[in-house]
This record gives C-alpha cells, sequence and structure tokens, in this order.
C-alpha cells in the first residue's frame, strides 16, 4: 500500500545545525495491517511518519501510496490525499485552545462538507467510546495528558480515514485505556483499514498480542 524508497530527511541542509535525520530507508507498509515502527527516541519515527502521511518531503528517494508517487505531487494534491486518506493521532497532539473537546473532534471533516448532525452524533460516539463523554463541552485546556491524547485518537478517526498514523499513542495512557486503544485498533483492521503506529517502548508494544506485528528495524537499533 505505502512503498519508501531509499528516503531521506535532512533537516537545515547546507547550515551549521544541518541534521540528517533519515538515511535511506526502503519500506513496504502492507493494507489492513498493523505496522508498528520501532526504534530509539531521535531514531526518526516521526519524521518517517510525517513523509508517509504527506505532510512533510522527503529531501531524497521516493514515496508511493497504492502505486501512485506522490512526492513531487504539487502541495494542494498533497492536502486533498492527507484529509481524505489520513487519521493521525500525533505525539504532540495541538488540539485547538479555547474550543471545546467536541469542536476539535469535528474540526477536521469540516472541509468535507458532512452534515452537522451527524458528524455531531458521530463525535458523540467516538467521545463516549473512550469515556470523554461527560468532557465534550470542557474546553481543551482543561483536560488532563491522558485525556488530550484520547479526545486526539477520536479526532484522528472522524472522517473514518483508511490510513491511521499513530504516534506513540497510549504513551499517556494508563494500561486499561491502552487496551481499549488496542481493542479500537483491532476493529480497524477488521474493518479493513491499515495502521501505522510507532513505539520506542518496547513495554508498550507488547502491549499488542493479539495484532500482526511488523517490526521495522530499520530505524536504528531495536530494543528486541
Ligand atoms: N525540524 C527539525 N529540525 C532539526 N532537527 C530535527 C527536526 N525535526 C526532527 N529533528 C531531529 O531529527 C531526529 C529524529 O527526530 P524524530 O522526532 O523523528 O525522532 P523520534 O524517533 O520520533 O523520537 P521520539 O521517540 O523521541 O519521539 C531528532 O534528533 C530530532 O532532533
Ligand atoms: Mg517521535
Amino acid at each position: 500500500m505505502i512503498e519508501l524508497m531509499d528516503v531521506r530527511k535532512v533537516f537545515n541542509a547546507g547550515s551549521p545545525s544541518e541534521y540528517s535525520a533519515i538515511n535511506g530507508v526502503s519500506l513496504h507498509i502492507p493494507e489492513n495491517k498493523v505496522t508498528v515502527l520501532k526504534g530509539p527516541s531521535g531514531s526518526g519515527k516521526t519524521t518517517l511518519l510525517s513523509i508517509v502521511g504527506c505532510m512533510s518531503r522527503p529531501s531524497a528517494g521516493r514515496v508511493k501510496l497504492r502505486d501512485r508517487e506522490i512526492t513531487s505531487l504539487p502541495e494542494r494534491f498533497l492536502t486533498d490525499i492527507r484529509r481524505k486518506t489520513f487519521g493521525f493521532i500525533f505525539q504532540q497532539p495541538n488540539l485547538i485552545k479555547g474550543l471545546s473537546v467536541l469542536e476539535n473532534v469535528m474540526l477536521p471533516a469540516y472541509p468535507l462538507g458532512e452534515k452537522r448532525s451527524q458528524l455531531k452524533l458521530k463525535a458523540h460516539n467516538g467521545l463516549q467510546e473512550l469515556n470523554l463523554a461527560n468532557k465534550a463541552a470542557s474546553k481543551v485546556e482543561w483536560l488532563s495528558g491522558g485525556e488530550v491524547q484520547r479526545v486526539s485518537i477520536v479526532r484522528a478517526l472522524i472522517n473514518d480515514p483508511h490510513i491511521i498514523i499513530a504516534d506513540e499513542p497510549t504513551a499517556h495512557l494508563d494500561t486499561k485505556l491502552s487496551h481499549r486503544f488496542m481493542e479500537i485498533i483491532e476493529n480497524f483492521k477488521a474493518h479493513g483499514k491499515t495502521v501505522i503506529i510507532t513505539s520506542h517502548d518496547y513495554r508498550r508494544s507488547a502491549l499488542l498480542p493479539t495484532l500482526e506485528r511488523y517490526l521495522v528495524s530499520c530505524l536504528g537499533p531495536l530494543y528486541s
């Protein structure tokens, strides 16, 4: 489904702070599977996800999505692909302050023009699934770290994306909620979705016992 060919990413190229975060990663991410990218902190997992999710471009190499080369597409096409294909659970969720939990969750769906009443219902159901029903009207700045992470999970799923990209999604969750998240992920897979998760914490990725695991070792040394 997603093919990376000799992908490199250099930050601040040509300046004294030039830093090569990814050095020639080639990788196939299969459809309808859960792929776990493991690697130590700083090994380039978030950088790689941002390239896979069309949020940044590689400095070199090529990326294909469903056999379509996307590396050099103009920005407006990338935005469109991003919106319609991916749901992002970011490591730093950057929810919009001043807006309620419900409004934050609904936000990514506005450009796609779904009926507001339908959207609201979907958002409420999503919040309920992650024990957040009573927080729908709260401002996001009042939430705890784990609540922020759960809101960002609900937000990522609002457009029913084909591909879910989750960057350390359980880092701030307790064991029970982590298991709930993993159930949601399993459910995605059962519905034919593709999931890409990162984890620098070996014990956390061991939380995925029932999932097929594709552990990718190209991002620096593995813990196991
Ligand atoms: N915009 C940037 N400018 C300069 N360096 C960057 C930039 N973004 C990331 N880096 C560097 O690239 C390296 C990889 O960062 P990245 O965030 O991809 O790591 P990671 O594997 O996700 O780490 P973690 O497990 O801590 O989240 C890091 O050393 C980071 O400092
Ligand atoms: Mg990261």
